[in-house]
């Protein structure tokens, strides 16, 4: 059974009818030539853009010389009134420095550290999760933000402060549903980017929450009494160049990037991975019997008894990567496969389009967890996947987001069984990461 995929656009459109569909979801604006190419040009009025499938040039752009591929401007004002400056919208030395503070955090080492509250966020949902038909999305959000509380303020959900964070986060998504499309769709300079009212004013309650988090927190590491979690690790640390920290503001733009980057990726890649597991029951028995061999309550190094599962994990980031697409700018003449990119140009990276293409990988829509333990897969593994891009700015919480995958689904998996609603097949759409577009509903049943 080939999982759902959307329905490309036919090749030959108007710009109108681009930016219409565009509006509508990323994925069905774009042909289905771009699964077959190594580069595709767009032309419009406003810019060219070039989706590179080579991975030539995606090394080149990620890997060999990154700096001249910075992030564009206009993502940086699209998400400036909730993120600030944050790691995730600098480049250049600014950019360079924050990694510097933030990436030891995210460590191997560290994140053996985190480990207990991933699992304890993961038993408290399957303490809490209904039996009958539920929404897994909902319930994986719910569930991927509680794991963002615990690790980085050693606070659950239930907390005040993360109820009130977490509701924010909603509402704001909710003036904002395709988190600003001037972020994406690159639009002249000279057009006016409105923030609406509504999404300013949530942005700005959410950073006064975070700010009130990061304050309390900077006042118990003051006096000694702080818990050791990320959010201490991080205000901490100091920049081995400079040896300055963080000040408040700025660990108030970090907070709510890892909030951001981190609970809405997850819980897509969560969701999606239990859709999958519906409906291919005999790898949903595989992984229920690894972690029903795990102790109840299992350790850090557990983990590497869940092979199965985390090969299951990485084949659903591979077909429904949370984000689906990333964008550059070049800054200089590029040639790029024979053709003169000029500066300016938005380089389009796209780790669907790569994940599923027919040149790089075996059966690209099939759902095939076993392709992670066969040798022929190495190569498309390297060159041909990158749920968490690649090079000096991959995503940071590439290991701790592969432990937490793995080790939920686990957990889950051993408590529940779940099984598709007939005729409820959800339909992937992208806006910033890819959710179904009108929720993913399963049937659950509590194990006996
Ligand atoms: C399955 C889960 C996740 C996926 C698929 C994912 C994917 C990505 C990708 C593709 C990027 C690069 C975006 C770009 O360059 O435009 C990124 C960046 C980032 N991610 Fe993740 N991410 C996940 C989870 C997390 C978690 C759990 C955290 C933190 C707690 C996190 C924090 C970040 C940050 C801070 C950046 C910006 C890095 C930079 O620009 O230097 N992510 N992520």
């Amino acid at each position: 059974m080939i999982p759902p995929k959307p329905v490309p656009r036919p090749d030959k459109v108007s710009l109108l009818t681009y930016m219409r569909l565009f509006r509508v979801d990323i994925l069905s604006a774009q042909p289905a030539r771009l699964y077959r190419a190594w580069m595709a040009e767009f032309r419009t009025p406003f810019f060219r853009s070039y989706m590179c499938n080579d991975p030539a040039l995606i090394d080149l752009v990620l890997k060999t010389r990154p700096d001249d591929f910075p992030k564009s401007n206009r993502i940086r004002e699209g998400l400036a009134p909730l993120l600030g400056n944050s790691v995730f919208v600098t480049n250049g030395p600014e950019w360079k420095r924050q990694r510097r503070i933030i990436d030891p955090a995210f460590e191997g080492g560290r994140l053996r550290d985190t480990f207990p509250a991933i699992r304890d966020a993961g038993t408290a949902a399957v303490d809490r999760m209904a039996q009958g038909p539920v929404e897994v999305e909902e319930a994986m959000s719910h569930l991927a933000a509680d794991v963002i509380f615990r690790t980085l303020f050693s606070i659950p959900i239930e907390h005040h402060m993360a109820q009130a964070v977490f509701h924010e986060f909603r509402a704001y998504q909710r003036t904002q549903p395709i988190l600003n499309l001037a972020a994406f769709l690159p639009l002249p300079r000279w057009f006016p980017r409105l923030h609406r009212n509504a999404t300013l004013q949530s942005a700005r309650k959410i950073r006064a929450l975070i700010t009130e988090l990061t304050e309390t927190r900077a006042a118990e590491i003051a006096a000694g009494t702080a818990p050791d979690d990320l959010a201490t690790k991080i205000m901490q640390t100091a920049d081995p160049e400079t040896g300055a920290r963080f000040d408040t503001q700025e660990m108030v733009d970090q907070v709510a990037i890892f909030f951001l980057a981190g609970h809405e990726t997850s819980a897509s890649a969560l969701a999606w991975a239990l859709y999958l597991l519906a409906i291919h029951p005999d790898v949903q028995d595989r992984v229920a019997a690894e972690s029903r061999a795990l102790p109840e309550v299992p350790g850090f190094a557990d983990l590497s008894r869940l092979k199965f599962t985390r090969d299951v994990f990485r084949e659903t980031l591979r077909l429904y990567p949370p984000v689906p697409m990333m964008v550059r700018e070049n800054t200089k003449p590029e040639t790029f496969r024979n053709r003169h990119v000029k500066p300016g140009g938005q380089i389009v990276l796209s780790p669907w389009h790569l994940h599923r293409h027919e040149r790089l990988w075996d059966t690209p829509d099939a759902f095939d967890p076993d392709r992670w333990s066969r040798e022929q897969t190495r190569i498309a593994a390297r060159d041909a996947y990158m749920p968490f891009s690649a090079g000096p700015r991959v995503c940071t919480g590439a290991g701790f987001a592969m432990v937490e995958g793995t080790l939920l689904m686990a957990q889950l998996a051993r408590a529940f069984r779940f099984d598709p609603i007939p005729d409820d097949i959800p339909t992937p759409v992208a806006h910033l990461t890819v959710r179904a577009e009108n929720g993913i509903r399963l049937q659950i049943t509590r194990r006996a």
